[in-house]
């Protein structure tokens, strides 16, 4: 969706781009509900700590140490709270974004010209603030898969681990998928409401 999203606004595909962000809009909106009633490992109370747990954890990598998580270690769960930060707002901002000619996000007249024009540069500056931001993840994933031998893709996609990774008697529930799919219509309905 985020490339759907530049390649749109960058060849011009407004409306391509209006859906694209609502989409993503969609999915942010059913990724915050999840945080909190998904399955162990999907939820924030599990993987977001204070910042001195996350600084201590990054010491342990950096000395060669290989901690063991279930879930997103704390940086990666650091990350995940700032990329889903990153995007909403950058999908927020556009709703109120205008191209200067025939375009306008769907809530840009709620907003003054200049607030609009504000938020439009924001939604500009922001992207540029997400490809660092992905860049970095990448480059994470990278090292950890050459570095410490740990494959954070594929779990994430999957939702299985290798049981060398997991910590011993670590308990995980799971959320009935029905909840999920309920979750997915009321994302999708809040995404389409702002539309009409
Ligand atoms: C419903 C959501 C969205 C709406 C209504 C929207 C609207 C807009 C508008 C009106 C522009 C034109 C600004 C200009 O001409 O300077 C724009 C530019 C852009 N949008 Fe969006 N956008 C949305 C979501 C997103 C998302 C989710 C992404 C990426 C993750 C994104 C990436 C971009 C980029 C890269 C540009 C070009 C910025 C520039 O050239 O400075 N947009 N968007």
């Amino acid at each position: 969706m985020i490339f759907v999203s530049w390649l749109s606004a960058d060849q011009g595909y407004m409306t391509v781009h209006l859906w694209s962000g609502l989409t993503l809009l969609a999915l942010l909106l059913f990724r915050i509900g999840w945080g909190f009633a998904g399955a162990t490992t999907a939820r924030f109370s599990n993987f977001l700590h204070a910042p001195p747990k996350v600084i201590a954890y990054l010491r342990t990598i950096v000395r060669g140490g290989k901690p063991l998580h279930a879930g997103h270690n704390p940086a990666g769960g650091l990350m995940v709270a700032v990329l889903l930060a990153a995007l909403l707002a950058q999908a927020v901002t556009g709703l109120f974004a205008n191209d200067g000619l025939k375009f306008s996000g769907p809530l840009a007249l709620q907003v003054s010209v200049d607030r609009s024009d504000w938020l439009t540069q924001i939604h500009g500056t922001i992207f540029n603030i997400l490809l660092v931001l992905i860049w970095l993840h990448l480059v994470a994933i990278g090292f950890y898969f050459l570095v410490k031998g740990e494959n954070l893709v594929g779990p994430m996609v999957t939702g299985k681990k290798h049981r060398a990774h997991v910590p011993e008697g670590v308990a995980l529930v799971f959320t009935p998928p029905v909840i999920a799919i309920a979750l997915l219509v009321l994302s999708a309905a809040c995404a389409a409401w702002i539309l009409f």
